[in-house]
C-alpha cells in the first residue's frame, strides 16, 4: 500500500513536474521569417535576425511574450514565396511576417496579410508602389525608393553634368523608382536621354549588347538601380567593354550601395570609383562593438562564405526583430488563442486562412513602437521608416569612402547634420574629393564624343568678311587653317571649358574651293550630323533653331542700314528754313506792335518821331527792325518807352541768337544727314540695295516687301563701296543691310562716304550651332559668357575688329532745327505785357494831364469815346474839327455797347 501510495505520489509529481513544462515560462508568439537564403541579403539578414533574438531575450528576460521564428527560404521565387507564406500563415498560424525581401514577393504577399490581417513586416522591399495605404498590413522598417531620387538629383547637378541615362532592371524594383527618378532629373534641368532595361533572364550577349549601343551615346553618366544579380553580370561585362575607364561616371541607388562591399572581389574591382548613395545611419561607439559581434556571428554561420560586410540591412533586420519583439510583448498576443501551432485540415490551404484575433492589435503596437535602435531612432510614420538624411560614398579599392551628406533642406555636406540656416547647396565643393573610374581626379564632363571619332569636327564658313573667319589651305600640310575673330572667340570659349576638347575644322566649301552653299546649308550639315558643331559668323535665326541648337550669342545684335551721305541742296531760301512760319509771322507782328507802342509814347516829345506821316511810318519800321541789330539812332525820351525798348531788345537778343544757331545747324548738319532714314523709301523707289553673299538678311529683305531682283549680294567690303559709289542708277546700290558686327566693319572703312541708320530690325546676334540636345551647348555658352565678360574679348576685338582709324558710326542724327512759335511763346508774353502796360500808363498819365481839355470836348461821358475822341483830338491837335461825328453813329455805339 505503502509502495501503491508511493508509486501513486510519485506518478502525480512526475504529472506535475511535466505539467510545469508542458506549460512553458513564455508564452509563444509565433512569427514567420521570409528570405532568400542563398542570396547574400538573405544570409546578411538572417544573421542579423537570429542575433536580434538572441540580444533581446538576453536583456529583456522577464517578457512573458516571446518570438517564435518560423524561417522559409523562397529561393528568389515568386511562387515559393506565396506557398511559403501560405504555409505560415494556414499550417503554422503566424502573427506575423518578417520579409519578404524582394518587392514584387512583398506585394502578393502583403495582400495575403490584409486578408489575414497579418501584419507584413519587409525591411527590404523599397518599391515605392507598395504604401500602406493601399495596404495597411504592409509595414516597411526600410525607406522606400523615391527618397533618394533628390539627393541623386542633387549630385548631378553638382558636377554640372546635364545628362544621364537610368539602367534598371525588368522588375517592380527596378521600375518603380522611375518616374520619381525622372521627376527629380528634370527638376535639376538634367536631360535623360534614354533609359536602359536590362531583363532579369538577359545573355551575356543581350547585355553586351545594349552596352555597345550606351557606349555608341554620348552620356557619360549611367544611374544603375537593379537587383545585385544582375547587376553583378551587367558590372563585369561593363568593365570588359571599358565603360568602367576614366570619363564614365556610375551611380548606384541605395540597395546596390549597401551590398556593394559584399559582393565578389572580381565585382568590386568593377565598381572602383562609383559613387552611391544610401540611407545614413549614425555611428556610435556601441554600434561599432555592435559590427565585430555582427561580423563574428556571421562567420560562424557562414563558414565557407566570403566574410560579407554589415550594412544598413543588418541593421534594419536587427531592429525589426526587436521592433515585432516589443510589440509582441504590449500587444500580449501570447495569451491569445492560438495554443496548438500546427493545424490538420482538409481544406484548401489558401481557403482555409483565418483571420488573425490579435493581428490589428499587434500592428497598433508595431505602430506605435519607438526605440533607438543601431540604425538609428525607430519611429515608423505612415507605415514606414523615415529618414531624410543619406550618405553619398565612393568606391575605393575594396571599401566605400564617405563623400558627405545630402539632406532635403541643406543639400550637400560634408558633416551629416551641418548648422541650421545653411542654404541648399548644390556645391561639388561640399563633398569630398572623389576618385572616379579610371583612377581619374578630374571630374568626368558626363559626355563624350561617340567612341569612332575622337575629335570633334567643326565646319566653318567661308566668311565674306576674313575679320571674322578666314579660311585658308596651307599647302604644305594640306591642313585647314582658320582664324579671325569668330575663330578666337570660339577657342576661348573651349580654352575655358573644364575640360579638354579636341577640335578638327573643315571649311564648308566645295572641292573647288568654292562656297559649298549658304549658312542654311551649313547649319544642316550640321542638323545630319555630318559635323558636330558649326563656328563662325552664324546668325541666330528662328528658322534654323528647328534643326539646331545655339549657343549664347557672342556678338552685340541689331540690322542696321549703311547709305551715303545726303547731298548738299543748294536752296536759296534756306535762310527762311530755321523759323517755322508763324514764329516768322508772330515775330513780325511783334516788332510792329513794339514800334507802334514806342511811336506813341515818343512822338510828340521826340523829334525823330515826329514830321510827315510817311516819315513817322518810315521812323516806326526803322527802330523796329534797326533793334534787331542793335543799330538804331533813334533817341527815346520816354521813360516807359525806354523800358519798353530794354525788354525788346532783350527778346531780339534771343530770337536773333536762336536764329543763328539754327542757320549754322541747318547748313552744316544736312551735309551729314543720311541720304535715306526709312527703309520703305527704298522700297518706293526701286533702289537696289546690297547684303553679303548668303546672308540670312536676302530672307529678311524679301520679307520686308523688297523685290528679289533688287537684292544684290556681295562678297567682301571693297564690292560694297564701289556698288555704293556708283548709285542705284548707275547699276549699283542704294543702301547695304548688315548685321551689327559687319556694319562696324564696312563703315570703319568708308565713314567719310557713308553712315548709318538704324537698327532697323532686331536680331540675335552671332553664335555658334550645335545638334539639338548637344552637351556642348551649355557648356560653350556658360565659357562663352565668362569671355564676353571678361577681357578677353576686348583683346580679342582689338586684335581683329577694332583698328586705328577712328571713325565712329554716327547715329542718324535727324533732329529738327526748326524753331517755332511755341518755342517763343514766353517771351512773347513778357515783352507784349510790357509794351501794353507801358502803354496803358502813359495813357492814363495822358488823360490825367489833359482832363479840362477833354471835358470841353464834348458832353459824352462814355470813357471810349473820350478816349477815342482826345486822340483823335490830341493826334491832329492842328484841325480839332475833324474829329465830329455825326450823331446818329454815337448812337449806334452806344447801342453796340449796351448789347455786349
Ligand atoms: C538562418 O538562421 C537560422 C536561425 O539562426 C538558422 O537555423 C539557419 O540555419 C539559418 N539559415 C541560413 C541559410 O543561414
Ligand atoms: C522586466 O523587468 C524590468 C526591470 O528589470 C521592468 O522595468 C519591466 O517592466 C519588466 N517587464 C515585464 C514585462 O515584467
Ligand atoms: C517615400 O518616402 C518619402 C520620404 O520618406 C515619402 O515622402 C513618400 O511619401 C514615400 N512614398 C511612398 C509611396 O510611400
Ligand atoms: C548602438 O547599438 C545598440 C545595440 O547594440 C543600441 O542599443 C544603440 O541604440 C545603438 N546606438 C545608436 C546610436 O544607434
Ligand atoms: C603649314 O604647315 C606647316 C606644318 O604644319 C607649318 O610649319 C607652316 O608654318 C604652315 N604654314 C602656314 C603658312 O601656316
Ligand atoms: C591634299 O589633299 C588633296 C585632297 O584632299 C589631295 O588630292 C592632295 O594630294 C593633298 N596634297 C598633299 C600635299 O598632301
Ligand atoms: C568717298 O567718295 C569719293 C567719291 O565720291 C571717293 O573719291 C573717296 O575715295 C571716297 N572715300 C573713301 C574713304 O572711299
Ligand atoms: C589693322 O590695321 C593694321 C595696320 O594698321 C593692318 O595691318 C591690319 O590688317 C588691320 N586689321 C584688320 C582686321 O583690318
Amino acid at each position: 500500500m505503502a509502495i501503491l501510495n508511493l508509486l501513486i505520489i510519485l506518478f502525480l509529481r512526475t504529472a506535475a513536474a511535466q505539467n510545469e513544462i508542458v506549460k512553458p515560462r513564455f508564452s509563444p508568439v509565433h512569427v514567420g521569417v521570409v528570405l532568400d537564403l542563398s542570396t547574400p541579403l538573405g544570409k546578411i539578414s538572417n544573421t542579423s535576425i537570429s542575433m536580434a533574438m538572441d540580444d533581446f531575450y538576453d536583456i529583456h528576460d522577464n517578457y512573458t511574450a516571446k518570438l517564435v521564428l518560423h524561417t522559409k527560404d523562397c529561393q528568389e521565387d515568386f511562387v515559393k514565396a506565396v506557398a511559403a507564406a501560405t504555409d505560415l500563415l494556414g499550417t503554422y498560424q503566424v502573427q506575423a511576417i518578417i520579409g519578404p525581401q524582394k518587392s514584387e514577393q512583398a506585394m502578393f504577399m502583403s495582400e495575403l496579410g490584409k486578408k489575414t490581417q497579418v501584419p507584413i513586416i519587409s525591411f527590404s522591399a523599397t518599391s515605392p508602389s507598395l504604401t500602406s495605404i493601399s495596404n495597411p498590413y504592409f509595414i516597411r522598417t526600410t525607406l522606400n525608393d523615391s527618397a533618394q531620387v533628390a539627393a541623386i538629383a542633387t549630385i548631378i547637378q553638382a558636377f554640372g553634368w546635364r545628362q544621364a541615362i537610368p539602367i534598371s532592371d525588368d522588375t517592380d524594383y527596378g521600375r518603380d523608382i522611375l518616374p520619381y527618378l525622372f521627376d527629380a532629373l528634370q527638376q535639376t534641368g538634367t536631360h535623360i536621354p534614354y533609359h536602359s532595361v536590362i531583363a532579369l533572364q538577359a545573355t551575356k550577349d543581350q547585355i553586351k549588347e545594349e552596352l555597345y549601343k550606351l557606349k555608341t551615346m554620348q552620356t557619360r553618366v549611367f544611374i544603375i538601380h537593379m537587383r545585385v544579380s544582375v547587376a553583378s553580370r551587367l558590372l563585369l561585362l561593363a568593365m570588359e567593354a571599358g565603360m568602367m575607364d576614366e570619363g564614365f561616371v556610375w551611380i548606384m541607388t541605395d540597395g546596390l550601395t549597401n551590398l556593394a562591399e559584399s559582393l565578389s572581389s572580381s565585382i568590386i574591382d568593377s565598381l572602383q570609383g562609383a559613387i552611391g548613395v544610401k540611407m545614413y545611419v549614425p555611428k556610435s561607439k556601441k554600434n561599432e562593438s555592435f559590427a565585430a559581434r555582427w561580423r563574428k556571428r556571421f562567420r560562424q554561420d557562414h563558414p565557407d562564405d566570403t566574410p560579407a560586410e554589415m550594412n544598413n540591412f543588418a541593421l534594419l533586420a536587427y531592429d525589426t526583430v526587436w521592433a515585432l519583439a516589443i510589440a509582441a510583448e504590449k500587444a500580449s498576443v501570447g495569451n491569445s488563442d492560438f495554443i496548438t501551432p500546427y493545424r490538420d485540415t482538409k481544406l484548401p490551404i489558401l481557403e482555409s486562412l483565418e483571420v488573425s484575433k490579435n493581428g490589428r492589435k499587434l500592428l497598433e503596437e508595431i505602430l506605435k513602437c519607438r526605440f533607438e535602435g543601431v540604425s538609428g531612432k525607430f519611429k515608423l510614420i505612415n507605415g514606414q521608416l523615415q529618414s531624410s538624411t543619406f550618405q553619398i560614398v565612393n568606391m575605393v579599392g575594396t571599401r566605400e569612402r564617405s563623400l558627405g551628406f545630402w539632406d532635403p533642406k541643406t543639400g550637400l555636406s560634408k558633416q551629416p547634420k551641418p548648422k541650421s540656416g545653411k542654404t541648399y547647396s548644390t556645391l561639388m565643393t561640399d563633398l569630398n574629393q572623389v576618385v572616379w573610374p579610371g583612377e581619374s581626379g578630374s571630374v568626368p564632363k558626363g559626355w563624350n564624343i561617340p567612341v569612332s571619332q575622337k575629335k570633334l569636327k567643326i565646319l566653318v564658313p567661308k566668311s565674306s568678311f576674313p575679320e571674322f573667319v578666314k579660311v585658308e589651305k596651307n599647302a604644305s600640310s594640306n591642313n585647314t587653317e582658320v582664324s579671325g575673330f569668330s575663330i578666337e572667340v570660339f577657342e576661348a570659349a573651349v580654352r575655358n571649358l573644364p575640360y579638354a576638347l579636341p577640335l578638327e575644322y573643315f571649311a564648308f566649301e566645295s572641292t573647288s574651293g568654292q562656297n559649298a552653299g549658304t549658312y542654311d546649308d551649313l547649319v544642316m550639315q550640321v542638323y545630319n550630323h555630318s559635323y558636330d558643331g558649326a563656328v563662325g559668323d552664324i546668325n541666330i535665326r528662328e528658322n534654323r533653331l528647328q534643326y539646331v541648337d545655339f549657343t549664347l550669342p557672342y556678338t552685340e545684335t541689331g540690322v542696321y542700314m549703311i547709305v551715303p551721305f545726303k547731298k548738299v541742296q543748294k536752296n536759296i531760301w534756306i535762310f527762311l528754313k530755321p523759323w517755322s512760319k508763324d514764329l516768322w509771322f508772330g515775330a513780325i507782328a511783334f516788332f510792329l506792335y513794339t514800334g507802334f507802342v514806342v511811336w506813341v509814347m515818343e512822338h510828340k516829345a521826340n523829334p525823330e518821331f515826329s514830321g510827315s506821316r510817311t516819315h513817322q511810318l518810315g521812323t516806326i519800321l526803322h527802330f523796329s527792325f534797326s533793334t534787331m541789330v542793335y543799330a538804331h539812332r533813334e533817341h527815346l525820351e520816354n521813360v516807359l518807352s525806354k523800358l519798353v525798348l530794354i525788354i525788346w531788345l532783350f527778346v531780339v537778343l534771343i530770337l536773333t541768337s536762336s536764329y543763328t544757331a539754327s542757320l549754322a545747324s541747318m547748313l552744316t548738319v544736312q551735309k551729314l544727314e543720311p541720304s535715306v532714314t526709312d527703309f520703305h523709301q527704298l522700297i518706293k523707289n526701286g533702289d537696289n540695295v546690297g547684303t553679303t553673299n548668303g546672308s540670312f538678311l536676302v530672307d529678311l529683305l524679301k520679307k520686308l516687301t523688297f523685290d528679289e531682283k533688287k537684292i544684290i549680294q556681295y562678297n567682301s567690303v571693297e564690292e560694297f563701296s564701289e556698288a555704293m559709289l556708283k548709285g542705284s542708277q548707275n547699276g549699283g546700290i542704294t543702301a547695304i543691310f548688315e548685321g551689327l558686327p559687319f556694319v562696324q566693319l564696312i563703315i570703319k572703312q568708308q565713314c567719310a562716304n557713308f553712315t548709318v541708320v538704324g537698327p532697323i530690325l532686331k536680331n540675335q546676334g552671332l553664335a555658334f550651332a550645335f545638334p539639338i540636345g548637344s552637351p556642348l551647348v551649355h557648356d560653350i555658352s556658360r565659357a562663352l559668357l565668362k569671355v564676353v565678360e571678361g577681357e578677353e574679348i576686348t583683346n580679342i576685338e582689338n586684335k581683329w575688329l577694332v583698328n586705328q582709324t577712328s571713325c565712329q558710326i554716327q547715329g542718324n542724327a535727324i533732329t529738327s532745327n526748326h524753331l517755332d512759335f511755341n518755342s517763343f511763346v514766353g517771351l512773347f508774353l513778357i515783352t507784349g505785357t510790357v509794351s501794353t502796360c507801358a502803354l496803358s500808363i502813359f495813357v492814363i498819365i495822358f488823360i490825367h494831364k489833359n482832363w479840362h481839355k477833354l471835358r470841353s470836348i464834348g458832353t459824352e461821358n462814355h470813357i471810349w469815346r473820350r478816349f477815342a475822341t482826345s486822340f483823335n483830338y490830341y493826334n491832329n491837335s492842328r484841325n480839332l474839327t475833324l474829329t465830329a461825328k455825326p450823331p446818329n453813329r454815337e448812337i449806334s455805339l452806344q447801342a453796340s455797347v449796351a448789347a455786349s
